[in-house]
């Protein structure tokens, strides 16, 4: 039988992503689950393991339910510290804490500045041409979404493939990203495969499909912008020709706000 939550007064959500593997959180969680077991705190309680919070330069993190609390660099000792003081006296601990709610800003020591995109360059590129080019981001948390945004907004946009002919977004029933590394185009009577998510770096087959560079051009000559998807040895994957609302949507949410700079043009 499950736990019963509707008799738990506390949530210890523990990150377990590998930034706070590496920086030993099972040993932190360990400790606190059996301090938990031996007192008599077990069903009183509720501890989760999570996915990456998000703060991989604080690790090992944890996030104390209620009020929002996180916590910053836990280590076996500091994890029953903070365990005991909101359980028995209904506190946090302020020294360990990364941020509460009450804040305006977190407190971290190891603050990494955002990663900034490169801005547009003018290149001759042997396929485009004279173009604007820049990379954008090439992880599934933004190739699924733009596949997904042209997929659902800009039906005028069109996807070419390896050899294959110009394939435009309308003819596309669905986008499926339930597979684990590979993203789903389904058409009428097919669906085309691509792989946008880590793999196995020793399947070459894999590592050869995989979507490993994202760029975004703007053709000088034709005015046409586009993407075009490589793989991590600079073979292309594929180009989408993007209608004019697409490209904008491009520019504010794939490239955050990135636009040609006004001396180039
Ligand atoms: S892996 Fe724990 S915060 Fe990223």
């Amino acid at each position: 039988m499950g736990k019963n939550i509707a008799k738990t007064t506390h949530n210890f959500l523990f990150c377990d992503g590998g930034s706070c593997q590496k920086a030993g959180a099972e040993n932190v969680v360990r400790t606190v689950r059996a301090y938990l077991r031996n007192n008599g705190l077990w069903d009183s309680t509720h501890t989760i393991k999570t996915r990456c919070n998000g703060r991989c330069e604080d690790a090992p993190t944890w996030i104390v339910q209620p009020n929002n609390y996180w916590y910053k660099e836990l280590t076996p000792s500091k994890g029953l510290e903070i365990i005991k003081s909101h359980i028995h006296n209904n506190k946090p601990v302020e020294k360990h804490l990364l941020y509460c709610d009450d804040w305006d800003n977190i407190s971290s020591e190891k603050e990494i500045p955002p990663y900034k995109l490169k801005p547009f360059n003018i290149i001759e590129d042997a396929t485009l041409g004279s173009c604007y080019l820049t990379r954008g981001f090439a992880s599934d948390q933004y190739t699924y979404p733009l596949f997904l945004y042209l997929f659902e907004h800009s039906p005028s946009s069109k996807i070419v493939l390896g050899d294959a002919k110009e394939l435009s977004f309308s003819a596309i029933k669905e986008v499926l990203y339930s597979k684990q590394y590979v993203l789903e185009l389904v058409l009428e009577h097919e669906t085309i495969e691509l792989v946008i998510a880590p793999i196995n770096q020793k399947d070459t087959a894999l590592v050869k499909a995989r979507i490993a560079v994202v760029e975004y051009f703007h053709q000088i000559t034709s005015q046409k912008k586009g993407i075009r998807f490589k793989n991590k040895f600079g073979d292309q994957i594929g180009l989408i020709w993007l209608s004019e609302s697409a490209w904008k949507y491009c520019t504010e949410v794939q490239l955050q706000g990135l636009s040609i700079d006004k001396e180039l043009v």
